[in-house]
């Protein structure tokens, strides 16, 4: 249609996505041989048909078990130029990118491989295509309050390179409170905020995020809707929420797409924008998941330049990044 081929030639930038989910079964079997790691798979058909989720959790096994096959700094930093080179495809002129340090960390890769592999092509991707970037580092909520302050230890001597942090994974039975005394760390370091809230947790993990994280974005935030007062409270203050629609299908955060509340979200004057989340495990990058709304719901140019300039809204740019893109 027309609007797809307007959306897929303009500019745009990507807010939400996890380096660690852009890894497609290709390259996992590629690396995996590379660094001889056994996969539970015989063919890259048969990860591709793994790939059926009923919730986040079913996910996120397959999610921690598929980045076993990163190991070298080489590993972070083919995973990463792939993804880029889908940005350059898809006219992603700016992207926040998200990592697990927590997931490496834990498996005994030093911070320092994982940072250089991934910031080494995101350098890369800035020299040859004018691609900015931003990097977020995640802590991962299933685990503890202890873990997540070892690994700000451990990103000490990167900080000045890390724009962000969040707040990931299996997010019932793990609110934002649990790590109330690592952001107002991470506050103090001057980090900025977001954290993954109302994906599967309720209304009051989107609170918490807000008054107890003080984040400065919110990370899906689908179930923010079944709170007046908390949808009074996004907009008042403007946060953006990094919407991913091939990912709440995927995880069943939707029944349908046609069920999707984007529509209602900008109506209700929420600043929500279109993100990928784990493109290699949900079925699209950036312009398929704009694609895919565009086909189930009934948006109008308006709708579509409103999440696109949302995205350069809610994007951490700063002067010099913003005169390249606009
Ligand atoms: N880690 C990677 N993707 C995630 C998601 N959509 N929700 C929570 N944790 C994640
Ligand atoms: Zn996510």
């Amino acid at each position: 249609s027309a609007l797809k081929a307007l959306v897929s030639a303009a500019p745009k930038v990507e807010l939400h996505l996890h380096i660690e989910g852009s890894l497609e079964p290709e390259l996992m079997f590629a690396l995996a041989q590379r660094n001889g790691v056994a996969l539970p798979y015989k063919r890259v058909e048969d990860v591709r048909a793994a790939y059926q989720f009923s919730n986040l959790q079913e996910f996120l096994d397959l999610y921690y078990q598929g980045m076993s096959v990163l190991q070298t700094e080489q590993d972070y930093y083919d995973l990463t130029m792939a993804y880029l080179q889908r940005c350059q495809q898809d006219n992603v002129v700016h992207t926040e990118i998200m990592f697990d340090p927590q997931g490496h960390l834990e498996r005994g890769i030093a911070f320092a491989t994982v940072f250089n592999g991934i910031s080494g092509a995101l350098l890369d991707a800035e020299r040859q295509w004018g691609l900015s970037h931003r990097l977020i580092m995640s802590f991962l909520r299933h685990l503890s309050e202890e873990s997540a302050f070892a690994a700000l230890a451990e990103a000490e001597p990167f900080l000045k390179h890390i724009h962000a942090v969040g707040l990931d994974s299996s997010e019932m039975g793990h609110p934002p409170e649990k790590f109330a005394r690592v952001f107002a760390r991470c506050r103090e370091l001057g980090l900025k905020i977001t954290a993954h809230a109302g994906e599967e947790g309720p209304p009051a993990y989107v609170w918490q995020a807000i008054d107890t994280l003080q984040v400065d974005r919110i990370d899906h935030g689908n179930r923010s809707l079944e709170d007046d007062a908390l949808v009074q409270e996004l907009v008042k203050r403007k946060l953006t929420l990094t919407v991913c629609p091939l990912s709440n299908l995927k995880l069943c955060v939707v029944p349908s797409l046609t069920q999707h509340p984007m529509l209602d979200m900008l109506k209700q004057g929420l600043k929500a924008t279109v993100n990928s989340d784990d493109p290699a495990y949900f079925g699209g990058y950036v312009n398929d998941n704009y694609h895919a709304l565009i086909d189930h719901l009934p948006l109008t140019h308006s709708h579509l330049y409103d999440l696109l300039r949302n995205g350069f809204d809610g994007a951490w740019m700063d002067d010099k990044q913003r005169q390249q893109h606009i």
